[in-house]
């Protein structure tokens, strides 16, 4: 007797078109495609029971069975599409960008007017042939001092102005000056030297409008045979008119240096100084004192040299009219970016 009847198949029916219904999404419904359809599915057992029908009622059987199939195939693939609907909306509803938020502006930072200026200066004197030269900022007191021709009691040596680094006995400091690198300069390179050392320096200062204890110098060293004080005057000159404009020129005053001999203090004419145009202190200079060639394993007979260096928190306070030192440390990009390289 065969169990192909219209109630049993109609039960089948029933329980798959049940469990199709209900199967809340996409990933649900694959989960039950094997048993409502596939292999191990009670219609695909009861089509393997059509061969057991007997043949007088097999055609009827195998109607029955057949409809009953493609009734559950039809439920499932309308159930099919209207979840895979559901699926992409879902789906393209999580992944939504909203093009109408307004966007979140995000400040990249712009280059130090320090970093921008140490560059202006080393491109013009790289333009007249120089080069550029860098010593260490923890330095040797012999370099910083010694071989600079400073006594041993020199006041700039005591502790109030330099950072000694213990122990005492290695006799390293942080370099004060950038003058250290002359010497550096003149052991390492081929006369003639002409180079430019722009780079940062300590001192035992509080941070205050005008101070700070780490700040910037910038040095200059020409050696070469028959140099005199006039090839000093012209390069500052033609330096102070990239930097100042045109109608910039400068002013040497008797000063002392333990490094130079003679000396001076560089004044320029700031034509642009807000207020008016007026002298404004800018550095020191002058002739390299014989004791330092002497120092480096120059020979003063054959050689002879001029050297300078000013501040460059100094030069771009007077040259851009920077009031506080503070503006300059504090790397506040407000600041930064008045100076123009934003990026
Ligand atoms: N090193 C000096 C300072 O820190 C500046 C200076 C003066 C440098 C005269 C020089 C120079 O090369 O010739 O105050």
């Amino acid at each position: 007797m065969s169990q192909i009847d219209a109630a049993t198949v109609g039960k089948v029916v029933s329980q798959a078109l049940e469990a199709i219904g209900s199967a809340a999404d996409f990933t649900a419904l694959k989960g039950i495609k094997s048993t409502t359809l596939g292999e191990n599915s009670e219609i695909a057992k009861l089509n393997a029971l059509l061969a057991t029908v007997e043949p007088s009622q097999k055609a009827e059987a195998g109607k029955l069975v057949g409809q009953a199939r493609a009734e559950i195939s039809k439920a499932y693939s309308l159930r099919e599409t209207a979840l895979a609907t559901e699926h992409a909306k879902a789906q393209l509803a999580a992944e939504r960008v909203d093009i109408t938020a307004s966007p979140v502006l995000r400040r990249f930072g712009a280059r130090h007017p320090l970093a921008l200026l140490q560059e202006q200066i080393s491109d013009v004197f790289v333009g007249m042939g120089w080069e550029i030269a860098e010593g260490p900022e923890l330095e040797s007191e012999w370099f910083n001092f010694d071989a600079l021709n400073f006594d041993e009691d020199h006041p700039a040596r005591a502790m109030q102005d330099t950072f000694f680094v213990e122990p005492a006995s290695a006799h390293l400091l942080l370099r004060t000056h950038t003058s250290p690198v002359q010497v550096r300069s003149l052991l390492n390179r081929e006369l003639p030297v002409y180079v430019l050392c722009p780079g940062r320096v300590f001192r035992t200062d509080a941070l205050d409008a005008t101070h700070t204890p780490v700040f910037h110098q910038v040095e200059g060293l020409a050696v070469d045979k028959g140099l005199t004080m006039a090839d000093l005057r012209g390069t500052l000159e033609h330096f102070a008119r990239i930097m100042f404009g045109e109608d910039a020129k400068i002013r040497l005053r008797p000063s002392y240096f333990p490094f130079t001999e003679p000396s001076a203090e560089l004044d320029v004419w700031h034509p642009g100084a807000k207020g008016g145009a007026r002298w404004v202190e800018w550095g020191g200079c002058g002739m390299v004192n014989p004791n330092v060639l002497i120092a480096a394993g120059v020979d003063p007979e054959e050689y002879s040299g001029f050297a300078f260096g000013m501040g460059i928190e100094r030069t771009l306070m007077f040259r851009n009219d920077v009031r506080d030192m503070h503006d300059m440390v504090e790397a506040d990009i407000r600041f930064s970016e008045q100076f123009g390289m934003v990026i």
